[in-house]
């Protein structure tokens, strides 16, 4: 499967602000930009504590793609915390929600997948996602999902739009939050491919040594 990391932070570095908000970060341009590239991938990827921060919808809005293609919307929700109410959970889009394999639940009428001990083991999800179809995804948060990618070397491009703001603050979450590189070797290589103004901010675009 192909993986695009893609994510909008300040520039320190940081996803959100320290309550854990949702923070506006992009351009207008930006926004356009990820709607876009929503259309053009099979699903859009975010961790439990980004539907629990920001409620997000997840989907391709019209205003920027005319007719869009939906991509299935997937949720790493390893507990089955998601709320029957959550918008990820509305609309006509389909969403998949995978659970660590202890988890029961049945979410509204998400397709749930099981996988992983306790936690959802990425690499088992990223198998399940593929037999359905999923041949190019898109991670959009949160720092705790993005370094999750990262570390296990899934992730095939990292797109990073840095607004010209900065949040500050110990506890904000960062583009890669996690457990982080203790070592040299734990580093996650990037090459860098290019960059563009889009609005008052810069987007960079990365592939990932594998
Ligand atoms: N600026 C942006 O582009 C952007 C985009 C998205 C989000 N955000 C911000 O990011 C923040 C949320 O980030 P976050 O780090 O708290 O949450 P997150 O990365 O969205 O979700 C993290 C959660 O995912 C679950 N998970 C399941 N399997 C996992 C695995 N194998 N590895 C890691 N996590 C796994 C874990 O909860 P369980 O153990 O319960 O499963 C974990 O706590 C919010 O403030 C939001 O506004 C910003």
């Amino acid at each position: 499967m192909y993986i695009i990391v893609n994510c909008a932070i300040s520039v320190d570095g940081k996803l959100a602000l320290k309550t854990r908000r949702q923070t506006r970060i992009s351009s207008d341009e930006d926004i356009a930009r990820v709607h876009l590239l929503r259309s053009s991938v099979d699903a859009v990827l975010v961790g439990i504590g980004t539907v629990l921060a920001d409620d997000p919808k997840l989907t391709v809005k019209e205003k920027y793609v005319p007719n869009p293609r939906q991509p299935i919307r997937v949720v790493l929700d390893s507990k089955g915390r998601t709320p029957e109410n959550a918008q990820v959970l509305q609309g006509a889009a389909k969403t998949v929600i995978v659970t660590a394999e202890d988890c029961t639940k049945q979410i509204g009428s998400a397709v749930m997948l099981r996988c992983g001990r306790g936690r959802v083991d990425v690499v088992k999800a990223v198998g399940k996602l593929e037999k359905l179809g999923i041949k190019r995804m898109l991670v959009e948060g949160g720092g705790t999902v993005i370094w999750e990618f990262l570390n296990k070397k899934l992730v095939d491009e990292v797109n990073v739009y840095v607004g010209s703001i900065v949040i500050g603050g110990k506890g904000a979450p960062t583009m890669a939050d996690g457990d982080g590189a203790g070592t040299m070797e734990e580093v996650v290589r990037l090459k860098f491919l290019g960059c563009e103004r889009l609005g008052d901010g810069v987007l960079l675009r990365y592939s990932v040594e594998k």
